[in-house]
């Protein structure tokens, strides 16, 4: 989610963090600093904002050193300000640390740093403790150090330190956060993302999980989880500093579609109790009564992130049961709701800064209703303004059509409506137990989805596809969000026209426009309804339209009535949708992608709306 990039060498370092760390800002970038190794100290400028507001804090006196770190923040734990910037230094100052990932049991070595071990904190970030861990058992050899440090630590970290004892060094660690050493001549770096490495080599070595390094300017060495050296091949990189930056994608779409494994593993992470086996929303602070006397939540969002909000106002409904009503911000704020006691208001928002659900949110707050935020950015004004504020960690979204973002906002929904089912005595032990096994296998089930053979069949549908100017989306019941989101994620983006309609409504209209050869996309994962889908699917196939159905595997009946079929995992019905909503962002893709369309950046449309 963040950028790191480090370097041993002879050239002055500091314009080769800046500059690296101005490649990485797409992977956030609402903080920067950088750490040099100084006359046997550490000079550390850090400043909220971006790398170029770093920049002006610099001073001169970072001329011409020659090793250092940095970092280009995108806030997970801790407020985008100076303090919570990286690089974190240990309580005496002489190691300083750049980190990625998420350390989950930070609060537990929080505590026993400070309460056991005498350590004073300075920011409110989890990576802090790596500083204070790595200071502890620090005794001049910073690998060794590190190693223990890091043997405490659950959770994710591409982890890189230096010590102003320790001369011309700089050690780093690996676990699900990735990794880079680039190889020079003289000169060794290592980033988290290639783009940082490419003005200086083309020649890298990447880490694997578990392994750590040292690099010096005249050489690297890596080591296993138990100290012992890695012989590693070099693998040299042919792509250009555009194509670095989407990771070798064409398109930022299709890379944060691909990174959907990973998001959501992110936004489950911590917010499952290893020992009960219970969701544990513990950043937030409803109490147990406010949550049994609920009567009523409100649901506003825009967009995208809406769609996400009407599968929520299902979800929470069945397992929490409490009514809920969805609503798109934009009418909301000028429909005088009804907001009474005991209600709640729930925001979705990305980007936390569109204009129409912040308006929402203010007008809900303003009639006394307390307002939880599902927002993807830190310090965003939606975050602000809320009272409670559940991130889904989805990472920086830089292509216009939400993709992890929207898959990250339904997750976060299952984990409120689990947690508020519990809370309220309306689920049972084993339907929450079999929910949450469910939602630990989404991450696999992703993967599984988006391997190669799947995504080749998506491609082949898409070239019927995007002959056509117009095109459908059917389902019922949970089924029928997913077709309104994969209705517009076409329309956004292809400029095909299409229309998401419930499956029992097209008799009531929407028959006649099916002609012979029309793309009829129908979503088929929802037992309750399985039949009902079908007879309206056989309404399409009568007067001749194409209809390429999603369903899962286990309801083999479906291909018996359509042209094409694509299959997901089997899984839950009620956990379904995470999974559809991906083939259907694939056929939005690919069918702009025929149709030569501007992918990432639509036209007429911006990622942030933040006007009316
Ligand atoms: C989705 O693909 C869109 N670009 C758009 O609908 C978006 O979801 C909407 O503007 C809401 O944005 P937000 O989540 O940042 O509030």
């Amino acid at each position: 989610m963040c950028g790191i990039v480090g370097y041993a060498g002879s050239k002055e370092v500091n314009a080769i963090l800046i500059d690296g760390l101005k490649k990485l800002e797409y992977r956030g970038y609402d903080s920067a600093g950088i750490a040099l190794q100084h006359d046997g100290k550490l000079l550390i400028s850090k400043a909220a904002g971006s790398v170029a507001d770093l920049e002006k804090t610099l001073t001169g006196q970072e001329n011409a050193v020659t090793v250092g770190i940095g970092h280009t923040r995108w806030a997970t734990h801790g407020r985008p300000t100076d303090e919570n910037a990286h690089p974190h230094s240990s309580c005496c100052e002489e190691i300083a640390i750049v980190h990625n990932g998420i350390i989950e049991n930070h609060s537990a070595l929080r505590q026993w740093l400070t309460e056991e071990a005498g350590h004073t904190f300075r920011s409110e970030t989890d990576t802090e403790v790596l500083a204070h861990l790595i200071e502890d058992y620090y005794d001049g050899d910073l690998l060794e150090a590190m190693r223990k440090a890091v043997s405490r630590a659950e959770g994710s970290y591409a982890l890189v330190a230096i010590s102003s004892r320790e001369p011309g060094r700089l050690v780093c660690a690996r676990q699900d956060s990735p990794l880079i050493v680039g190889l020079g001549d003289g000169e060794n770096l290592i980033a988290s993302d290639i783009p940082a490495l490419l003005a200086h080599t083309r020649s890298t070595k990447v880490l694997e999980d578990g392994e750590f390094a040292s690099i010096s300017a005249d050489g690297v060495e890596i080591f296993d989880a138990d100290g012992k050296p890695v012989d590693k091949e070099i693998l040299e990189i042919t792509w250009d500093i555009e194509a670095a930056e989407k990771g070798g994608y064409d398109h930022f779409m299709l890379k944060e579609i691909m990174e959907q494994p990973a998001a959501v593993r992110e936004t489950l992470r911590q917010r499952i109790d290893s020992v009960n086996g219970k969701v544990t929303l513990s950043e937030l602070g409803f109490t147990a009564e406010e949550l049994n006397r609920l009567e009523k939540i409100h649901i506003i969002a825009c967009g995208t992130a809406y769609h996400a909000g009407l599968l929520g106002k299902a979800v929470i409904e069945k397992i929490a049961n409490v009514s809920v009503e969805a609503d798109v911000a934009s009418e909301f704020r000028y429909r005088d709701p009804l907001l009474l006691e005991n209600q709640i208001a729930i925001v979705i928002s990305q980007s936390g800064e569109t204009a129409d659900t912040l308006a929402a949110l203010r007008l809900a707050r303003q009639k006394g209703l307390k307002v939880l935020a599902i927002t993807n950015v830190v310090g965003s004004s939606v975050s602000r303004e809320a009272d409670e504020v559940l991130y889904t960690w989805a990472g920086p979204e830089i292509a216009v059509a939400s993709t992890k973002a929207y898959l990250t906002q339904l997750v976060s929904l299952y984990l409120v409506a689990l947690y508020l089912g519990e809370a309220r005595g309306s689920i049972d032990a084993e339907t929450s137990a079999g929910l949450i096994s469910g939602l630990k296998s989404l991450p696999a089930h992703l993967k599984t989805i988006l391997s190669e053979d799947s995504v080749v069949k998506l491609r082949d549908y898409c070239d019927h596809l995007s002959k056509w100017d117009s095109a459908f989306f059917v389902g019922r019941n949970l089924d029928y969000p997913v077709a309104m989101e994969g209705a517009l994620k076409l329309k956004e983006i292809s400029y095909i026209h299409a229309e998401a309609y419930a499956a029992g409504e097209l008799k009531h209209g929407p028959l006649a426009l099916i002609v012979e050869g029309i793309p009829v996309i129908a979503l088929v994962t929802q037992k309750a309804v399985f039949d009902k889908t079908l007879s309206n699917i056989q309404e399409v196939n009568a007067r001749g339209g194409a209809v390429f159905a999603i369903t899962q595997e286990g309801f083999e009946e479906v291909a018996r009535q359509v042209e094409s079929v694509f299959y997901l995992p089997a899984i839950d019905d009620l956990l379904a949708p995470v999974l559809s909503a991906v083939p259907t962002q694939l056929i939005a893709y690919y069918a702009a992608l025929a149709r030569n369309s501007s992918v990432d950046k639509p036209r007429n449309l911006a990622k942030s709306v933040t006007v009316e």
